[in-house]
């Protein structure tokens, strides 16, 4: 079936998780003779320092050409003061919307091993099993106008939350769909109090769980909700929400599950063509010093395998190798317990390869 991985280490930690991911992408290539090719490109504050632009031409060119995108994380202190479109996340940001990758999908599964590395009570947070559909190409990281300008003699920021009926319709229909195959609850998050755009977004959800009878749609206020996912998450089983929104909530619910460092991204397009990336970020406080964990990452790697190269098969192996390294007590610093084994970044990754 030949098929072309572009891998996009980025700053920060970045390259050093994606290294560990790549092992298990080879290893899993060669185990399950997948024919796939590995390509790599330079993104983020690399790519500005190596070519004066987060997202070069050649990198986007790539990444169209590519059946699936693995993705480190950008962005650090270096890069903060230069010119604002020239940042690292903006080079992310154009990524997400060159492609049409509108559909984030966070799932926030708690591993029974890490039940105690959570801050919440095990009580609270076991077995939980949680997907955040995030809008990813819209809403205010995209809406115009933007920007800072003087007005009577001081700067104004300004930036504008926008979706369209098709916008919310395209990412509900996602997320009706994904209830559908899982426990068919489905939230929905606004602000309908105080925003009209969300007012729209929570009646264009209604109005299509007509289509989807089997769907038990609810909605809730974004802080409620922010409060009732560290006072019962377990009540909630995919929860869909605008762009803002939905970056907020999903590091939210990555602490439920013990830590940032464990939770797996995907953003699919409308052909599910995707970009997968851990949810956490280039953590430049930790990078060049082999203790991150690569887990979210390899996690990530599990998710191109199930929805863009349609191999569900080799996903769960991939899940059930890190599920195992977890059972053998092997732990970085993030989520480090009393009795268990402290290992870096690579001594995980490689444990990870031997239990595949
Ligand atoms: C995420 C990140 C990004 C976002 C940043 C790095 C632009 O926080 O993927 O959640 O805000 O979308
Ligand atoms: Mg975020």
């Amino acid at each position: 079936m030949s098929k072309n991985i572009l891998v996009l280490p980025g700053d920060g930690i970045g390259p050093e998780i994606v290294a560990e991911a790549v092992k298990v992408l080879e290893k899993v290539n060669a185990d399950f003779q997948l024919d796939i090719s590995i390509d790599e490109a330079l993104v983020g504050g690399a790519a500005y320092d190596a070519a004066g632009d987060p997202l070069p031409e050649k990198t986007l060119d790539k990444a169209r050409q590519a059946d699936a995108i693995l993705f480190g994380s950008i962005g650090g202190p270096k890069w903060d003061a230069i010119e604002r479109d020239k940042r690292p996340e903006r080079g992310l940001l154009r990524l997400r919307s060159s492609l049409g990758l509108f559909a984030n999908l966070r799932p926030a599964i708690l591993f029974p091993q890490l039940a105690s590395a959570s801050t919440l009570k095990p009580e609270v947070v076991s077995g939980l099993d949680i997907l955040i559909v995030r809008e990813l190409t819209g809403g205010i990281y995209f809406g115009q106008p933007r920007g800072i300008r003087e007005e009577n003699g001081e700067r104004v920021g300004f930036n504008t939350d926008v979706y369209s009926e098709s916008e919310i319709r395209r990412i509900a229909r996602v997320a009706f769909e994904l209830a559908m195959a899982r426990d068919k609850r489905l939230l929905s998050v606004d602000k309908a109090n105080v925003l009209e755009v969300t007012e729209l977004w929570k009646e264009v959800v209604d109005s299509m769980s007509a289509e989807y009878p089997d769907v038990e749609v609810s909605h809730m206020y974004v802080d409620n909700a922010a409060m009732q996912l560290v006072r019962a998450p377990k009540q909630f089983d995919v929860i869909v929400t605008g762009n803002l929104f939905g970056d907020i909530l999903s590091d939210e619910a990555a602490m439920l599950t013990g830590s940032i460092g464990m939770l797996p991204s995907a953003s699919l397009d409308e052909n599910r063509k995707g970009l997968y990336e851990p949810c956490h970020g280039s953590a430049p406080d930790i990078a060049g010093q082999g203790i991150a964990n690569p887990l979210a990452t390899i996690l990530s790697l599990a998710m191109l395998m199930r929805y863009s190269l349609e191999r569900g098969d080799v996903a769960d192996v991939i899940e059930a190798a890190v599920e195992r390294v977890l059972e053998q007590g092997l732990r970085t610093a993030d989520i480090m317990a009393d009795g268990c084994t402290p290992v870096g970044t690579q001594a995980m990754g490689d444990a990870v390869v031997a239990a595949l």
